[in-house]
C-alpha cells in the first residue's frame, strides 16, 4: 500500500524507519519530513494541518494509508475530515472528538473522573472564576500544578512551589500567558513518583495492543534540572513497569479509557499515549496524548518485533482482531542532540558533520528531528503537492523493495532510498542517536559512542540519559 506520514520530527523518523521496513508499504511519503526522512521516502512540502493539501497528496499520489505523526492535524479534524473527502482511505489517528483527551485538558480531566480512572484531584478555572481559583489553591498544598487546558506545544505546564507566584501565575495564564490555550485553567493536586509512557494502539472496538513501555527525560539539564524540554532522551524497557505494575495500568487505566470512549461513542482507531506516575506502585494518569511520545518512539519503534503497517492498517480499519504484536528482548534507549540555547532562543542553520556516521551499523541508526537539507545540497523534496504521480522525482528508487528481518536494523545502507545528503539544523531538537543493546546500559553506551562522531556548532545534549537504571 502507499502510505503517507504526516509530521518532521524524530518521532516521524522512526515510523518512517519502521513503515519502510514492512513488506506491505510500496511508497511511503513523509509531508513535511525532514532532512532524514528523504532515506526513508519521499518528503512532500506541505504541512499536516493544510488538509486540502493533505487531500491532494492522497488523491495524487493514490495513498492508501494516514498515519497522523502529530496531534495539531488530530485535534483540528483531519480524521473526520479525511473520512468525509476520501472514505476509502485508512487513517491512524482519532476522530476530533477524541483527540480532545490532548486538546483539552479539562475534557481528558472529566473523562477519567467519569470513568474512575486514578489521576491527580483537579478543578478547572476561567477568568470568571479567578477566586474561586485562587481559594482552591489554598485548599492544596506546594507545589502547585497549573495547566493550560488547550495545546501549548508542551509548554503549558507550570510547577510552583510558592502560594502567591501560584495565584500570580493563575492571573497570567487566564490573561493570556498561553493565548486561547489557556482561557482555562486546570489546577491540579501534585503527584510524587517516576513518570512512564504507555502507548497502545487501538481499533475503536474494543481491540488493542500495548506497546513497549518508555520512560522520556524532559528537563533540559542533568539531573533532572532546568526547563523543561520537548525529550532529551528515552529508555525502553522501564525497569519499574513490571508485570504487576502493567496489569495495573491494563485493567485500572487502558481498558477503561477504551471503553469510556466507545460508551460515549466517540471514534478512535489509532495511538493513545498514556503519560503515567508511578506513585508508590499505583499507577496514576498525568495526561492522555493522541499521538506517540518523542522522543519515545525512538525507542519504542526499535522494541516492536513486527511488522507494524498490518497492525495500524487493522486499527484503522477497526478490526485489530488476533495480529500480534510482538517485543524485541533488547533494551533500546535515544538521546536527543540540541541545539545550543534550547529550549530557549537558539540558532538554525549550522551543517551538521557526521550525520550518516551510524550507516550500515547493527545497533545504532540515527533518527533526524531538526534537521533539513543543506542549502548546497541538491535535493530539496518535493516543491509541492501536485495532482499528477508522475512528477513524483525519479531520481529516488522505489524498486528497492527489500524484505527485512522484523526487529533488526539490517543493513541500514540497503535501506537508503533517498539521497540525504548534507544536512543543517533546523530546530531544537536535532537528531536521536538510537541504539539497541543487551542490556539498557549497552544501548546507551552504543548511543553516546556513535554521538563522538557527530559535530555541529553548540550542539549540546544530556551525558545521563537512563543513569537511574544502571
Ligand atoms: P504535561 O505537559 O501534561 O506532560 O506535563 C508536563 C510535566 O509536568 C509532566 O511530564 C510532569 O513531569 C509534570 N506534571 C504534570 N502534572 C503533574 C502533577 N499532577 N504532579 C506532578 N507533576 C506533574
Ligand atoms: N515526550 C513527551 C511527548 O511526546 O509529549
Amino acid at each position: 500500500m502507499n502510505i503517507l506520514l504526516l509530521g518532521s520530527g524524530g518521532r516521524e523518523s522512526a515510523l518512517a524507519w519502521k513503515i519502510s521496513q514492512s513488506t506491505q508499504c510500496d511508497h511511503l511519503y513523509i509531508a513535511p519530513g525532514n532532512g532524514g526522512t528523504s532515506a526513508y521516502g519521499t518528503n512532500l512540502d506541505f504541512n499536516g494541518s493544510d488538509f486540502d493539501a493533505v487531500l491532494a497528496a492522497v488523491r495524487g499520489y493514490k495513498i492508501d494509508m494516514v498515519v497522523v505523526g502529530n496531534e495539531d492535524p488530530l485535534v483540528a479534524g483531519i480524521t473526520d475530515f479525511l473520512h468525509r473527502e476520501a472514505p476509502e482511505v485508512l487513517v491512524v489517528g482519532p476522530s476530533k472528538e477524541g483527540a480532545r483527551l490532548e486538546g483539552s485538558k479539562e475534557f481528558a480531566k472529566e473523562f477519567m473522573m467519569a470513568e474512575g480512572i486514578p489521576t491527580a484531584r483537579y478543578r478547572a478555572f476561567t477568568a470568571a472564576t479567578i477566586e474561586e481559583g485562587k481559594k482552591f489553591l489554598e485548599t492544596l498544598k506546594t507545589p502547585y500544578v497549573l495547566k493550560a487546558d488547550g495545546l501549548a506545544a508542551g509548554k503549558g505546564v507550570l510547577i510552583l512551589s510558592d502560594l502567591d507566584e501560584a495565584k500570580k501565575s493563575l492571573e497570567e495564564m487566564l490573561g493570556g500567558m498561553f493565548g486561547q490555550s489557556s482561557a482555562t485553567v486546570v489546577i491540579e493536586e501534585f503527584l510524587s513518583g517516576i513518570e512512564c509512557s504507555v502507548f497502545v494502539l487501538t481499533d475503536g472496538n474494543g481491540g488493542y495492543r500495548i506497546l513497549p513501555v518508555a520512560k522520556d527525560y524532559k528537563r533540559i539539564h542533568e539531573g533532572d534540572k532546568g526547563p523543561n524540554t520537548g525529550g532529551m532522551g528515552a529508555v525502553s524497557p522501564v525497569p519499574f513497569a513490571d508485570t504487576v505494575f502493567m496489569e495495573k495500568v491494563e485493567q485500572r487505566i487502558v481498558k477503561p479509557t477504551i471503553e469510556g470512549l466507545r460508551r460515549r461513542g466517540i471514534e478512535y482507531r489509532g495511538f493513545i499515549f498514556l503519560g503515567l506516575i508511578n506513585v508508590e506502585g499505583e499507577p496514576m494518569v498525568i495526561e492522555y496524548n493522541v499521538r506517540m511520545g518523542d522522543p519515545e518512539t525512538e525507542v519504542v519503534m526499535l522494541r516492536i518485533a513486527s511488522d507494524l503497517v498490518p497492525l495500524m492498517a487493522a486499527a484503522a480499519k477497526g478490526a485489530l482482531a488476533d495480529l500480534p504484536c510482538k517485543e524485541d528482548p533488547r533494551a533500546a534507549a535515544t538521546v536527543m542532540l540540541v541545539s545550543g540555547g534550547y529550549p530557549g532562543s537558539y540558532k538554525k542553520g549550522y551543517p551538521i558533520s557526521g550525520a550518516d556516521a551510524a550507516k550500515g551499523s547493527k545497533d545504532t541508526v540515527i533518527f533526524h528531528a531538526g534537521t533539513k537539507p543543506s542549502p548546497e545540497s541538491t535535493f530539496k523534496g518535493l516543491d509541492a503537492v501536485v495532482d499528477a504521480p508522475e512528477r513524483i522525482v525519479n531520481d529516488i528508487e522505489y524498486e528497492q523493495q527489500e524484505t527485512f528481518e522484523e526487529g533488526s536494523l539490517q543493513d541500514m545502507a540497503d535501506t537508503d532510498r533517498g539521497p540525504v545528503g548534507d544536512v543543517v539544523t533546523s530546530g531544537g531538537r536535532v537528531m536521536a542517536v538510537s541504539s539497541y543493546g543487551k542490556t539498557l546500559k549497552d544501548a546507551l553506551d552504543r548511543s553516546y559512542d556513535m554521538i563522538q562522531n557527530i559535530h555541529f556548532t553548540d550542539m549540546n545534549y544530556r551525558r545521563d540519559i537512563g543513569n537511574e537504571f544502571i
